[in-house]
Protein backbone atom coordinates (compact mmCIF):
# COMPACT_ATOMS: atom_id res chain seq x y z
CA UNK A 1 0.00 0.00 0.00
CA UNK A 2 1.47 3.54 -1.10
CA UNK A 3 2.60 5.40 2.05
CA UNK A 4 0.75 9.15 0.58
CA UNK A 5 -2.36 7.02 0.13
CA UNK A 6 -2.54 5.43 3.93
CA UNK A 7 -1.48 8.87 5.46
CA UNK A 8 -3.94 10.91 3.45
CA UNK A 9 -6.73 8.09 3.83
CA UNK A 10 -5.39 8.32 7.81
CA UNK A 11 -5.27 11.52 8.15
CA UNK A 12 -8.95 12.67 6.28
CA UNK A 13 -11.25 11.84 9.40
CA UNK A 14 -9.66 14.56 11.50
CA UNK A 15 -12.51 17.02 12.01
CA UNK A 16 -9.82 20.27 11.31
CA UNK A 17 -8.45 18.37 8.08
CA UNK A 18 -12.19 18.11 6.98
CA UNK A 19 -12.88 21.52 7.73
CA UNK A 20 -10.27 22.95 5.33
CA UNK A 21 -11.47 20.44 2.47
CA UNK A 22 -15.05 21.70 2.96
CA UNK A 23 -14.01 25.12 3.40
CA UNK A 24 -11.18 26.60 1.83
CA UNK A 25 -12.13 27.79 -1.90
CA UNK A 26 -8.86 26.09 -3.74
CA UNK A 27 -9.48 22.92 -2.01
CA UNK A 28 -12.96 23.35 -2.91
CA UNK A 29 -11.96 23.62 -6.49
CA UNK A 30 -10.36 20.47 -6.49
CA UNK A 31 -13.60 19.47 -5.08
CA UNK A 32 -15.92 20.38 -8.24
CA UNK A 33 -12.81 18.62 -10.37
CA UNK A 34 -14.07 15.04 -9.20
CA UNK A 35 -17.76 15.82 -8.41
CA UNK A 36 -20.46 16.42 -11.28
CA UNK A 37 -22.87 18.96 -8.88
CA UNK A 38 -24.86 18.22 -5.67
CA UNK A 39 -27.70 17.82 -7.06
CA UNK A 40 -29.09 15.48 -9.82
CA UNK A 41 -29.96 18.12 -11.72
CA UNK A 42 -26.54 19.39 -11.61
CA UNK A 43 -25.31 16.22 -12.59
CA UNK A 44 -27.79 15.65 -15.39
CA UNK A 45 -26.73 18.60 -17.03
CA UNK A 46 -23.06 17.07 -16.79
CA UNK A 47 -23.61 13.93 -18.46
CA UNK A 48 -25.95 15.31 -21.17
CA UNK A 49 -22.94 17.32 -22.26
CA UNK A 50 -20.62 14.20 -21.60
CA UNK A 51 -23.03 12.02 -23.77
CA UNK A 52 -23.34 14.37 -26.49
CA UNK A 53 -19.39 13.11 -27.14
CA UNK A 54 -20.49 9.66 -26.97
CA UNK A 55 -19.29 9.01 -23.14
CA UNK A 56 -21.46 6.31 -21.68
CA UNK A 57 -21.91 7.68 -18.02
CA UNK A 58 -22.60 5.87 -14.52
CA UNK A 59 -24.21 7.64 -11.80
CA UNK A 60 -23.49 7.92 -8.36
CA UNK A 61 -25.24 9.35 -5.37
CA UNK A 62 -22.39 10.13 -3.15
CA UNK A 63 -23.16 8.53 0.42
CA UNK A 64 -22.21 5.44 2.69
CA UNK A 65 -22.11 4.13 5.64
CA UNK A 66 -25.87 5.44 6.87
CA UNK A 67 -26.84 4.13 10.17
CA UNK A 68 -30.58 4.40 9.94
CA UNK A 69 -32.59 2.59 8.11
CA UNK A 70 -34.73 6.25 7.17
CA UNK A 71 -31.54 7.27 5.96
CA UNK A 72 -31.24 3.58 3.93
CA UNK A 73 -34.79 4.34 2.55
CA UNK A 74 -34.00 8.11 1.84
CA UNK A 75 -30.97 6.42 -0.76
CA UNK A 76 -33.53 3.98 -2.25
CA UNK A 77 -35.88 6.97 -3.32
CA UNK A 78 -32.94 8.95 -4.76
CA UNK A 79 -31.58 6.11 -6.39
CA UNK A 80 -35.32 5.22 -8.23
CA UNK A 81 -35.31 8.91 -9.22
CA UNK A 82 -32.02 9.00 -10.77
CA UNK A 83 -33.29 5.38 -13.02
CA UNK A 84 -36.77 7.20 -13.95
CA UNK A 85 -35.19 10.59 -14.71
CA UNK A 86 -32.28 9.24 -17.26
CA UNK A 87 -34.60 7.15 -18.61
CA UNK A 88 -36.45 10.44 -19.15
CA UNK A 89 -33.93 12.76 -19.96
CA UNK A 90 -32.88 9.63 -23.22
CA UNK A 91 -29.66 8.82 -20.99
CA UNK A 92 -28.68 4.89 -20.40
CA UNK A 93 -30.19 4.24 -16.67
CA UNK A 94 -26.68 3.41 -15.37
CA UNK A 95 -26.25 3.86 -12.04
CA UNK A 96 -23.70 2.75 -8.96
CA UNK A 97 -23.89 2.11 -5.49
CA UNK A 98 -23.07 1.41 -1.73
CA UNK A 99 -24.87 -1.51 0.01
CA UNK A 100 -23.60 0.44 2.69
CA UNK A 101 -25.34 3.84 1.78
CA UNK A 102 -28.47 1.20 1.70
CA UNK A 103 -28.04 -0.25 5.15
CA UNK A 104 -25.85 -3.00 5.11
CA UNK A 105 -24.29 -1.44 8.40
CA UNK A 106 -27.79 -2.19 10.09
CA UNK A 107 -28.06 -6.24 8.48
CA UNK A 108 -27.61 -7.87 5.59
CA UNK A 109 -31.24 -8.12 4.96
CA UNK A 110 -31.76 -4.45 5.00
CA UNK A 111 -29.46 -4.05 2.36
CA UNK A 112 -31.00 -6.95 0.27
CA UNK A 113 -34.57 -5.68 0.69
CA UNK A 114 -33.22 -1.65 -0.63
CA UNK A 115 -31.45 -3.17 -3.87
CA UNK A 116 -34.56 -5.28 -4.72
CA UNK A 117 -36.49 -2.21 -4.33
CA UNK A 118 -34.22 -0.19 -6.72
CA UNK A 119 -33.39 -3.64 -9.03
CA UNK A 120 -37.09 -3.71 -9.98
CA UNK A 121 -37.17 -0.56 -11.24
CA UNK A 122 -33.96 -0.70 -12.91
CA UNK A 123 -35.41 -3.70 -14.68
CA UNK A 124 -38.54 -1.92 -15.34
CA UNK A 125 -36.35 0.63 -17.09
CA UNK A 126 -34.08 -1.50 -18.46
CA UNK A 127 -31.49 0.18 -16.91
CA UNK A 128 -27.90 -1.50 -15.01
CA UNK A 129 -26.89 -0.89 -11.20
CA UNK A 130 -23.55 -1.75 -10.46
CA UNK A 131 -22.77 -2.75 -6.76
CA UNK A 132 -19.29 -0.97 -6.03
CA UNK A 133 -17.08 -2.29 -3.62
CA UNK A 134 -15.92 -1.12 0.01
CA UNK A 135 -13.56 -1.75 2.30
CA UNK A 136 -12.22 -5.27 2.67
CA UNK A 137 -14.50 -5.72 6.04
CA UNK A 138 -17.43 -6.07 3.71
CA UNK A 139 -16.22 -7.92 0.59
CA UNK A 140 -17.69 -11.44 1.40
CA UNK A 141 -21.50 -10.17 2.43
CA UNK A 142 -21.29 -7.83 -0.53
CA UNK A 143 -20.14 -10.86 -2.65
CA UNK A 144 -22.67 -12.99 -1.28
CA UNK A 145 -25.63 -10.36 -1.20
CA UNK A 146 -24.46 -10.44 -5.19
CA UNK A 147 -25.24 -13.51 -5.78
CA UNK A 148 -28.73 -13.66 -4.76
CA UNK A 149 -29.68 -10.65 -6.43
CA UNK A 150 -27.90 -11.54 -9.87
CA UNK A 151 -29.99 -14.79 -9.43
CA UNK A 152 -33.18 -12.50 -9.46
CA UNK A 153 -31.73 -9.76 -12.31
CA UNK A 154 -29.04 -11.41 -14.09
CA UNK A 155 -29.61 -8.66 -16.60
CA UNK A 156 -29.47 -5.49 -14.39
CA UNK A 157 -27.31 -5.72 -11.77
CA UNK A 158 -22.91 -6.26 -11.87
CA UNK A 159 -20.41 -6.07 -9.41
CA UNK A 160 -17.08 -4.76 -8.43
CA UNK A 161 -13.42 -6.76 -8.26
CA UNK A 162 -10.17 -5.16 -6.68
CA UNK A 163 -7.53 -6.44 -7.91
CA UNK A 164 -4.94 -5.78 -4.90
CA UNK A 165 -7.17 -8.72 -2.98
CA UNK A 166 -5.58 -11.57 -2.48
CA UNK A 167 -9.02 -13.37 -2.82
CA UNK A 168 -9.90 -11.40 -6.40
CA UNK A 169 -8.55 -14.45 -8.76
CA UNK A 170 -11.08 -16.89 -7.30
CA UNK A 171 -13.75 -14.03 -7.47
CA UNK A 172 -13.15 -13.75 -11.02
CA UNK A 173 -13.35 -17.14 -12.23
CA UNK A 174 -16.75 -17.55 -9.91
CA UNK A 175 -18.02 -14.31 -11.80
CA UNK A 176 -17.27 -15.19 -15.17
CA UNK A 177 -18.58 -18.82 -14.16
CA UNK A 178 -21.96 -17.09 -13.43
CA UNK A 179 -21.61 -14.96 -16.47
CA UNK A 180 -21.50 -11.69 -14.43
CA UNK A 181 -20.51 -8.37 -15.42
CA UNK A 182 -17.39 -7.26 -13.25
CA UNK A 183 -16.02 -3.18 -13.29
CA UNK A 184 -12.07 -4.86 -12.24
CA UNK A 185 -10.19 -2.08 -10.31
CA UNK A 186 -7.19 -2.04 -8.23
CA UNK A 187 -8.66 -0.75 -5.17
CA UNK A 188 -8.83 2.38 -3.34
CA UNK A 189 -8.82 1.44 0.43
CA UNK A 190 -6.00 1.20 3.03
CA UNK A 191 -5.84 -2.19 3.42
CA UNK A 192 -3.23 -4.80 5.43
CA UNK A 193 -1.04 -7.20 4.37
CA UNK A 194 -3.13 -10.11 5.40
CA UNK A 195 -6.03 -9.06 2.66
CA UNK A 196 -4.36 -7.25 0.04
CA UNK A 197 -1.45 -6.97 -1.94
CA UNK A 198 0.59 -3.86 -0.81
CA UNK A 199 3.35 -3.02 -3.71
CA UNK A 200 1.82 -1.40 -6.33
CA UNK A 201 3.67 -3.44 -9.06
CA UNK A 202 2.34 -6.69 -7.96
CA UNK A 203 -1.44 -5.03 -7.84
CA UNK A 204 -0.36 -4.06 -11.61
CA UNK A 205 0.41 -7.27 -12.37
CA UNK A 206 -2.40 -9.18 -11.15
CA UNK A 207 -4.81 -6.15 -12.96
CA UNK A 208 -3.06 -7.51 -16.30
CA UNK A 209 -3.46 -11.16 -15.27
CA UNK A 210 -7.26 -10.85 -14.10
CA UNK A 211 -7.86 -8.31 -17.06
CA UNK A 212 -7.45 -10.70 -19.66
CA UNK A 213 -8.98 -13.79 -18.18
CA UNK A 214 -11.85 -11.03 -17.95
CA UNK A 215 -11.82 -10.62 -21.74
CA UNK A 216 -11.17 -13.83 -22.80
CA UNK A 217 -14.00 -15.47 -21.08
CA UNK A 218 -15.95 -12.57 -18.91
CA UNK A 219 -19.23 -11.39 -19.72
CA UNK A 220 -18.93 -7.52 -21.22
CA UNK A 221 -16.07 -7.16 -18.41
CA UNK A 222 -15.48 -3.33 -17.56
CA UNK A 223 -11.59 -2.21 -17.79
CA UNK A 224 -11.87 0.56 -14.80
CA UNK A 225 -8.64 2.18 -14.43
CA UNK A 226 -6.90 5.06 -15.97
CA UNK A 227 -3.32 3.59 -15.97
CA UNK A 228 -2.06 3.97 -19.74
CA UNK A 229 0.05 1.07 -19.50
CA UNK A 230 -3.01 -1.01 -18.48
CA UNK A 231 -4.86 0.57 -21.51
CA UNK A 232 -2.12 -0.40 -23.62
CA UNK A 233 -2.21 -3.64 -22.70
CA UNK A 234 -5.96 -4.29 -22.94
CA UNK A 235 -6.08 -3.11 -26.58
CA UNK A 236 -2.60 -4.71 -27.58
CA UNK A 237 -4.36 -8.22 -25.76
CA UNK A 238 -7.65 -7.75 -27.35
CA UNK A 239 -5.93 -7.24 -31.22
CA UNK A 240 -4.11 -10.49 -30.97
CA UNK A 241 -6.73 -12.16 -29.89
CA UNK A 242 -9.25 -10.87 -31.97
CA UNK A 243 -11.37 -9.98 -29.11
CA UNK A 244 -13.61 -6.77 -30.49
CA UNK A 245 -14.55 -3.32 -29.15
CA UNK A 246 -17.94 -4.19 -28.20
CA UNK A 247 -17.10 -7.07 -26.09
CA UNK A 248 -15.74 -4.74 -23.14
CA UNK A 249 -15.58 -1.60 -22.32
CA UNK A 250 -13.06 1.40 -20.33
CA UNK A 251 -14.52 3.27 -17.81
CA UNK A 252 -12.66 6.12 -15.64
CA UNK A 253 -13.82 8.65 -13.06
CA UNK A 254 -14.95 11.32 -13.73
CA UNK A 255 -12.05 14.30 -14.02
CA UNK A 256 -9.42 12.47 -14.08
CA UNK A 257 -7.57 12.21 -17.34
CA UNK A 258 -10.47 14.01 -19.31
CA UNK A 259 -8.87 14.11 -23.05
CA UNK A 260 -7.69 10.05 -22.61
CA UNK A 261 -11.65 9.64 -22.30
CA UNK A 262 -12.65 11.24 -25.40
CA UNK A 263 -9.09 9.83 -27.39
CA UNK A 264 -10.42 6.47 -26.82
CA UNK A 265 -14.20 6.86 -26.97
CA UNK A 266 -12.78 8.49 -30.40
CA UNK A 267 -10.65 5.05 -31.34
CA UNK A 268 -13.77 3.22 -31.17
CA UNK A 269 -13.61 1.89 -27.75
CA UNK A 270 -16.08 2.14 -25.04
CA UNK A 271 -15.76 4.41 -22.65
CA UNK A 272 -18.03 4.74 -19.10
CA UNK A 273 -17.29 7.67 -17.12
CA UNK A 274 -18.35 7.14 -13.19
CA UNK A 275 -19.95 10.38 -12.24
CA UNK A 276 -20.54 11.48 -8.81
CA UNK A 277 -22.94 14.06 -7.59
CA UNK A 278 -24.33 14.93 -3.56
CA UNK A 279 -23.71 16.82 -0.85
CA UNK A 280 -22.01 13.41 0.78
CA UNK A 281 -19.32 13.79 -1.66
CA UNK A 282 -16.40 13.92 1.67
CA UNK A 283 -15.30 10.40 1.79
CA UNK A 284 -15.21 9.66 -1.92
CA UNK A 285 -13.22 12.82 -2.37
CA UNK A 286 -10.18 11.92 0.12
CA UNK A 287 -9.75 8.72 -1.80
CA UNK A 288 -9.21 10.52 -4.91
CA UNK A 289 -7.02 12.89 -3.54
CA UNK A 290 -5.19 9.77 -1.52
CA UNK A 291 -4.82 8.01 -5.17
CA UNK A 292 -2.26 11.13 -6.84
CA UNK A 293 0.54 12.16 -4.62
CA UNK A 294 0.21 15.70 -6.29
CA UNK A 295 -3.38 16.22 -5.11
CA UNK A 296 -2.34 15.42 -1.86
CA UNK A 297 0.70 17.98 -2.06
CA UNK A 298 -1.93 20.58 -3.31
CA UNK A 299 -4.77 19.68 -0.22
CA UNK A 300 -1.20 20.30 1.95
CA UNK A 301 -0.34 23.51 0.27
CA UNK A 302 -3.49 25.23 0.75
CA UNK A 303 -3.81 24.14 4.61
CA UNK A 304 -0.10 25.16 5.33
CA UNK A 305 -1.03 28.82 3.40
CA UNK A 306 -4.11 29.45 5.81
P1 LIG B 1 -3.15 4.34 -10.73
O1 LIG B 1 -3.56 4.75 -9.36
O2 LIG B 1 -1.87 3.62 -10.91
O3 LIG B 1 -3.20 5.63 -11.65
C1 LIG B 1 -2.74 5.64 -12.99
C2 LIG B 1 -2.69 7.10 -13.47
O4 LIG B 1 -4.02 7.63 -13.52
C3 LIG B 1 -1.96 8.03 -12.49
O5 LIG B 1 -0.59 8.04 -12.75
C4 LIG B 1 -2.64 9.35 -12.80
O6 LIG B 1 -2.13 9.92 -13.98
C5 LIG B 1 -4.06 8.96 -13.04
N1 LIG B 1 -4.88 9.02 -11.80
C6 LIG B 1 -5.36 7.97 -11.10
N2 LIG B 1 -6.11 8.40 -10.07
C7 LIG B 1 -6.09 9.75 -10.10
C8 LIG B 1 -6.68 10.77 -9.31
N3 LIG B 1 -7.44 10.48 -8.26
N4 LIG B 1 -6.43 12.06 -9.63
C9 LIG B 1 -5.66 12.36 -10.71
N5 LIG B 1 -5.10 11.44 -11.50
C10 LIG B 1 -5.29 10.14 -11.21
N6 LIG B 1 -12.23 1.33 -6.14
C11 LIG B 1 -12.79 0.51 -5.22
O7 LIG B 1 -12.12 0.11 -4.26
N7 LIG B 1 -14.11 0.14 -5.35
C12 LIG B 1 -14.88 0.54 -6.40
O8 LIG B 1 -16.06 0.18 -6.48
C13 LIG B 1 -14.29 1.39 -7.38
N8 LIG B 1 -14.98 1.84 -8.46
C14 LIG B 1 -14.34 2.52 -9.47
C15 LIG B 1 -15.01 2.84 -10.65
C16 LIG B 1 -14.32 3.40 -11.73
C17 LIG B 1 -15.05 3.70 -12.99
C18 LIG B 1 -12.92 3.66 -11.60
C19 LIG B 1 -12.14 4.22 -12.76
C20 LIG B 1 -12.28 3.39 -10.42
C21 LIG B 1 -12.96 2.84 -9.34
N9 LIG B 1 -12.31 2.57 -8.15
C22 LIG B 1 -12.93 1.76 -7.21
C23 LIG B 1 -11.00 3.20 -7.85
C24 LIG B 1 -9.83 2.29 -8.17
O9 LIG B 1 -9.77 1.22 -7.25
C25 LIG B 1 -8.49 3.08 -8.10
O10 LIG B 1 -8.29 3.54 -6.80
C26 LIG B 1 -8.40 4.25 -9.06
O11 LIG B 1 -8.98 3.97 -10.29
C27 LIG B 1 -6.93 4.65 -9.29
O12 LIG B 1 -6.24 3.57 -9.85
P2 LIG B 1 -5.82 3.45 -11.41
O13 LIG B 1 -6.24 2.11 -11.88
O14 LIG B 1 -6.35 4.58 -12.18
O15 LIG B 1 -4.24 3.39 -11.40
Amino acid sequence: MNITRRAVLGIADRPKVREVFETNPQARKLVERFIAGETLDDALKVGRDLASQGIDLTFDQLGENVNSEAAASAAVVGYVDTLRQLRANDLEPNISVKLTMLGMDLGDQVAIDNMVRILEVANEVNGFVRIDMEGSDYTERTMRIFTGLHDRFPENVGIVIQAYLHRAAQDVIDMIERGARVRLVKGAYAEPESVAIQSKKEVDENFRMLMRHLMDKGTFPAIATHDPHLIDDAIDYARKNTITPDRYEFQMLYGVRTSEQLRLKKAGYNMRVYLPFGTEWYAYYTRRIAERPSNAFFVLRQMLDR
